[in-house]
């Protein structure tokens, strides 16, 4: 029986071999599916005639920045989600996004494999294989790049025989979308070299940024970004208002040494001016409206969610039990931040919230201080009751400590 798959397209060299490739080695009806989630190369009529003229027995394409930012997005900014503590997971959190899509399209139209075109040394292969099964173990993955062992020269040498257009790309390999730019290769991969210049699109060098600082004030409602400079916007307008806004200060790069799931490390430049931003801005709300246990507990749940999404398992149920932690401390985080952004920095100047746990009358030094200073004595010697009786107990290695 004729297999029937659907294949990830995204129109670039790999993909349209592949696309070529399912039908002349295994004779399989290949559905295409194209998806925006705010790459630059986003011509989805131009991807879809290439599909149709490469053979696909149905092309689907779809734009889904909108469920991008309201269903993957917006989790990750209430967990402050950061793999390494620096990265934002630009890449990550698209790929379940993909699988859904994916596995609802296969569905669909009846199809018996879903196929992507990643490599075997990376992350994605993980994100889509375990979120593609864990939505529907029933349909089978193949992965032509990896399994077949394709490489760039034979890819190129097929391409050419086959009459496969090819639009080369740069020397980078990269990937992108609204939520950030992956940048990985070529003289990435000496750690030794800086970032060079030809590696930044979406950023401003900031050596090269503009000398006067920008300011910017978001609003947040229940951990979510609503307006930004009084503006209230819908989160993918947003994110990618901020991109440029914060990308033209030189803000938003990240130069990573990453350990991936398959025990290699890389070095990746990331491009992602929205995210840093508006993590920045909410994690310093986060500090106004949350108390110390709470921030305690956050911090942990944070590191975890970045490295069981980074890691691929965004549809284990243990996310969601972090996810409702995360939804129920977000909904205090109401309020606005203002930032100043100025050659690749970004610091938060000021900012307020109906919700804040900061009380100026117990803080203050000054004259309106309603602080009963009487209160601490007793206080300070409960508190440090265990340690003195332990040092009391262990004299004699105390004195040696004060006569040394
Ligand atoms: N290392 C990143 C991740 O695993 C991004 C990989 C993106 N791919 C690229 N060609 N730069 O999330």
């Amino acid at each position: 029986m004729v297999k029937k798959g659907l294949l990830l397209y995204s129109g670039g060299l790999d993909t349209s071999v592949i696309l070529k490739m399912l039908q002349d080695k295994l004779n399989m009806d290949v559905v295409a599916l194209t998806l925006d989630i705010g790459q630059e190369e986003n011509d989805l009529k131009a991807i879809s005639d290439k599909a149709w003229k490469l053979g696909a027995v149905d092309v689907i394409s779809k734009d889904v920045k909108t469920k991008f930012a309201k269903d993957f997005i917006s989790k990750e900014i209430k967990a402050d989600g950061l793999y390494d503590g620096v990265y934002p997971l630009s890449t990550s959190i698209a790929r379940p996004l993909m699988s859904q899509e994916a596995v609802s399209y296969a569905e669909q139209h009846d199809c018996d494999v879903i196929v992507h075109g990643c490599t075997g040394k990376g992350n994605d292969q993980v994100r889509f294989e375990v979120s593609i099964k864990a939505l529907n173990c029933d349909l089978e993955v193949i992965a032509p790049i990896r399994d077949w062992n394709l490489n760039r020269d034979n890819e190129m040498e097929y391409a050419r025989k086959n009459g496969i257009p090819v639009k080369l790309g740069g020397k980078y390999s990269t990937d992108e979308n609204l939520w950030g730019r992956s940048v990985e290769g070529s003289d990435l991969e000496d750690p030794r070299n800086p970032v060079p210049e030809d590696a930044y699109s979406w950023i401003t060098p900031p050596y090269l940024s503009a000398n006067e600082p920008l300011e910017v004030a978001i609003k947040f409602e229940e951990g979510l970004p609503i307006s930004l400079d009084g503006k209230y916007l819908t989160p993918e307008n947003l994110i990618a208002k901020l991109n440029s806004i914060a990308g033209s200060a030189g803000f938003g790069g990240i130069d990573h040494l990453e350990d991936r799931v398959t025990g290699i490390k890389s070095r990746e430049f990331y491009e992602c001016p929205a995210a840093m931003t508006i993590l920045t801005a909410h994690k310093a709300l986060e500090r106004m409206t949350l108390n110390k246990e709470e921030v305690s507990m956050k911090n942990i749940l944070d590191a975890k969610w970045s490295d069981l999404v980074y890691v691929g398992l965004w549809f284990d149920p243990i996310l969601d039990h972090i996810n409702a932690f995360e939804n129920s401390v977000n909904a205090n985080i109401t309020g606005e931040v203002r930032l100043q952004l100025h050659k690749g920095n970004c610091r938060v100047v000021g900012m307020e919230s109906q919700n804040s746990l900061y009380n100026y009358e117990t803080s203050t030094y000054g004259k309106m201080d309603i602080f009963d200073q009487s209160m601490a004595k007793g206080f300070v010697n409960i508190f440090g009751l265990q340690t003195v009786n332990t040092t009391k107990a262990r004299r004699n290695k105390i004195q040696e400590l004060v006569r040394n």
